[in-house]
């Protein structure tokens, strides 16, 4: 008799704690912009600012253009080494909130090697052919377009080759890029690798 009524009682909060710890993990559920965040902070950076090289800040590029970028990792669309399976995890609701969050930050400065020669040819040769949609040299962007001013240069690099070989499509670049020899390219690289 003793004994039923502990066991009843045992019961009685073994099932008040699942209750908790069920209603606190579904709290801890609800997905918002700073946790979100915090899954790319390993390698994007603490609000998506890149300790580099080969990853690229994220911090001050448009809602638009992280969105697109998620989408395109998660059809395959876009070729990537992580994104791809990263992005699978993920609704179009959390790319959502991810774009809010960090096209709210401002944009990463960096300090790089860079060769002052190329920068300044870059500088010409964005101006005539790239500044219409990279605007502010790269600091600002239209729409879908990644800011690329201080985005570090191994990165750009990997992505522009990828470009070259046809292995990353583009919606309004082909032409553009075809127009210009490798060493043309790499001087644009260098010019928006430079720019604070
Ligand atoms: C394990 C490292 C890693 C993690 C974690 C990670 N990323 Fe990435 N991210 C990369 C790499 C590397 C690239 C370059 C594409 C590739 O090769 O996958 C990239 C590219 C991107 C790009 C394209 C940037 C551009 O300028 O075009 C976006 C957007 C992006 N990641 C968003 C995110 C978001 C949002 C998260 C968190 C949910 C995240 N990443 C988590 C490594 C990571
Ligand atoms: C018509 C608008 C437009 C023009 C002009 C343009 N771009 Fe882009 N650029 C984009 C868009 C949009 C993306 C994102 C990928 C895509 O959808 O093509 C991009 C992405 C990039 C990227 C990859 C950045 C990243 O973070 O992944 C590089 C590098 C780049 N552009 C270089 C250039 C260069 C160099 C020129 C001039 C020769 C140029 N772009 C001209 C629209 C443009």
């Amino acid at each position: 008799m003793e004994q039923k009524r502990w066991m009843t009682r045992t019961g009685q909060w073994a099932f008040a704690l699942v209750a908790l710890v069920l209603s606190a993990s579904a709290t801890a559920l609800v997905p918002n912009a700073a946790m979100l965040a915090n899954a790319c902070a390993g390698c994007h950076g603490t609000y998506g600012a890149s300790a580099g090289p080969s990853m690229p800040s994220l911090a001050g590029q448009t809602k638009d253009a992280i969105v697109d970028a998620m989408k395109a990792f998660r059809s395959g669309d876009r070729p990537s080494t992580i994104m791809g399976r990263l992005a699978k995890g993920y609704t179009d609701a959390d790319f959502a909130a991810m774009g809010d969050f960090f096209s709210a930050q401002k944009l990463h400065i960096t300090q790089q090697a860079v060769d002052p020669n190329r920068v300044a040819k870059g500088a010409s040769l964005h101006s005539a052919g790239c500044a219409k949609c990279h605007t502010e040299n790269g600091r600002t962007s239209t729409d879908e377009t990644p800011a690329m001013a201080s985005q570090w240069l191994p990165y750009l690099q990997m992505q522009m080759a990828l470009y070259v070989q046809g292995k990353r499509k583009t919606t309004g670049m082909t032409e553009k890029i075809k127009a210009l020899s490798a060493d043309d390219l790499e001087s644009l690289l260098h010019f928006y690798a430079s720019v604070k």
